[in-house]
């Protein structure tokens, strides 16, 4: 296998929305690498369909959007982040725009045609202050940064391209410092690793919810980052909360698609299978409850009655609006003979959204010299025990612009280490396929089977030791045959798996997302607590 390297200032893994904003800015100053898994648009942020919470209405207020993601959170948000990222929303919402995003307008009344955003409203808001493009709103938000990074001769784009581990001193064998110094990277078409070597290194890689056998996340979602942050030495926080979204379309031939909480924020509600109304038993806000409640809600319903899914149901709001307001929802389910203007949806809930990660300050700063994270894959502090709806694609476009002009302000520092080209086993398996993918349906089943939405610390330390086997095995393969990207993702997924088990375990309490029947309350004792993992 030939070795290849390269030298670039900045080294950006992950095409999403938190590396391309990132890319744009720190472009002004240095040329930038963005490595990517895929095609450069494939990320949850390609499939975000509710929008991005910011302040924009006379209505609405900082503080009401403050305390409303203070009270999803549950007691374990950091408060001086959630202020400084709900502060900044709306100059980089406006950034946004000028760059060519295009939010959904509507007219304002009695106006004579003047328009205004379109605010929608989702679970634990107060108030409208969804920005959307109707229900595609990560697809247009990738399509307008994508458009303003072709214009920009200093990125170059590496598609096809795995990062496999993050290269830092330490590894090197410095027993001083632990700077960050590149990547090896897997190239997917041509089998070689490269040597990728920056000054700094942003992880913006997003998140893991193809750890779980049901999942509203697209393939790309493999936690890979926080899996080589943790190989690194970098700290990991509250991988405990793994946030369910209530509402996944629930058909045979549909792999992962969401039905947004738009639709409940425009009047829908979900109903058990004999058409029954169910939320107003466990929340006064109903369908619009925090997503912690509804996934629990609806969990505790299809356990109840035995039926494999329950309803959301918008029926009863003209066809019309319902086709205009949510097309790529509409189509979807058409395709698959469900029309949502006749006949309710059928929905479970899936794993969706990772509220810990690479633990980072406000600037996307890790504990690894050179090496930031920001998006999915950090955790800030903004989100706490339970993320509020439409709050990480806000951010993410925070902390890549504060990560950005950190960066620049700062001295670029010039590894003055020999860098080795990756080594590893060149024998080919046969088998290898067959091994991964059993390894890989393990996984998804016994994290879906044992470190789902409601949890017991019998079925957590189960899950524990199998999780450690795997790990075993998978050491094995890993280096006596040639890397492949999904040799790669099972190791990755079978780490991020390891740490959610291992953070569960550590926390003692039931907060928002950790719901742990041995211990049924919050513990004010774990309050403002995180639990963090760092390898020893
Ligand atoms: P992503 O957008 O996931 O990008 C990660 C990038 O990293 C991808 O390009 C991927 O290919 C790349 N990558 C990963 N691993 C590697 C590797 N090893 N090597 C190279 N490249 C790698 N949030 C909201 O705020 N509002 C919403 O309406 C909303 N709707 C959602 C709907 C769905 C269906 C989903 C799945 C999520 C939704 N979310 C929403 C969450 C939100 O979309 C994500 O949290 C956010 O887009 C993450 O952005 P990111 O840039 O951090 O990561
Ligand atoms: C949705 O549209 O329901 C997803 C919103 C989010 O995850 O923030």
């Amino acid at each position: 296998m030939s070795q290849r390297r390269f030298e670039f200032d900045y080294l950006v893994l992950g095409s999403g929305i938190a590396g391309l904003s990132f890319a744009l800015r720190a472009s002004q100053k240095g040329r930038v690498a963005i490595i990517t898994k895929k095609h450069r648009a494939e990320s949850n942020t390609n499939y975000a369909q509710g929008g991005i919470a910011a302040v924009t209405s006379r209505e609405d207020s900082y503080e009401m959007h403050v305390q409303d993601t203070l009270a999803s959170g549950a007691g374990l948000c950091k408060e001086q982040v959630v202020r400084a990222i709900v502060e900044e929303g709306p100059a980089r919402i406006a950034e946004l725009i000028e760059l060519g995003m295009r939010f959904s307008e509507r007219e304002i009344p009695l106006s004579g045609g003047a328009k205004e955003l379109d605010l929608g409203r989702e679970g634990g808001h107060s108030k409208r202050r969804i920005l959307h493009a109707k229900d595609v709103t990560g697809r247009e938000i990738e399509k307008a940064l994508l458009a303003a990074i072709a214009q920009r001769e200093s990125i170059t784009i590496f598609e096809d391209h795995f990062a496999i581990d993050l290269i830092t001193e330490q590894k090197l064998g410095s027993k001083v410092g632990n700077r960050c110094l590149g990547a090896y990277v897997l190239n997917r078409n041509t089998s070689e690793v490269g040597t990728f070597i920056a000054s700094v290194i942003l992880l913006a890689t997003g998140g893991c919810g193809k750890v779980y056998l049901y999942t509203t996340n697209p393939d790309i979602a493999t936690g890979d980052g926080v899996a080589m942050a943790y190989r690194a030495g970098a700290s990991i926080a509250n991988m405990e909360f793994i946030q369910f979204h209530p509402t996944c379309l629930y058909h045979p031939k549909a792999k992962s698609f969401l039905v947004s909480e738009a639709v409940r924020g425009e009047g829908g509600i979900l109903r058990d299978v004999h058409g029954n109304e169910f939320m107003e038993l466990y929340h006064p806000l109903k369908s619009l409850a925090p997503r912690d409640v509804v996934a629990r809600a609806i969990d505790s319903e299809m356990k109840r009655s035995g039926a494999d899914f329950v309803h959301l149901d918008i029926t009863h709001k003209p066809a019309r609006f319902i086709m205009d307001r949510f097309p790529n929802i509409y189509k979807t389910c058409l395709q698959f003979g469900i029309d949502i203007t006749k006949e309710p949806i059928p929905v479970v809930p899936a794993a969706h959204y990772q509220c810990g990660g690479v633990q980072t300050d406000l600037n996307g700063q890790t504990g690894i010299p050179g090496l930031y994270a920001v998006g999915e894959v950090a955790c800030t502090g903004l989100h706490g025990a339970n993320r509020l709806a439409s709050n990480s694609l806000l951010e993410a476009l925070v902390c890549a612009h504060r990560a950005a002009e950190h960066v620049l302000s700062s001295r670029a520092q010039t590894p003055n280490l020999k860098i080795p080209d990756w080594q590893s086993g060149e024998a080919l398996d046969p088998d290898e396929l067959v091994v991964v993918s059993h390894n890989w349906d393990e996984i998804r089943r016994l994290m879906w089977d044992y470190v789902g939405i409601v949890r017991t610390t019998k079925r957590l330390n189960r899950a524990r030791k199998r999780i450690a086997n795997l790990l075993e095995e998978i050491q094995e393969y890993y280096w006596d045959f040639r890397v492949t990207g999904d040799l790669l993702e099972l190791r990755n997924i079978a780490t991020v798996a390891e740490l959610i088990v291992t953070s569960a375990l550590e926390r003692p309490e039931s907060r928002g997302l950790n719901y742990n029947l041995d211990f049924p309350n919050p513990d004010p004792h774990w309050s403002q607590r995180d639990t963090v993992l760092k390898k020893s």
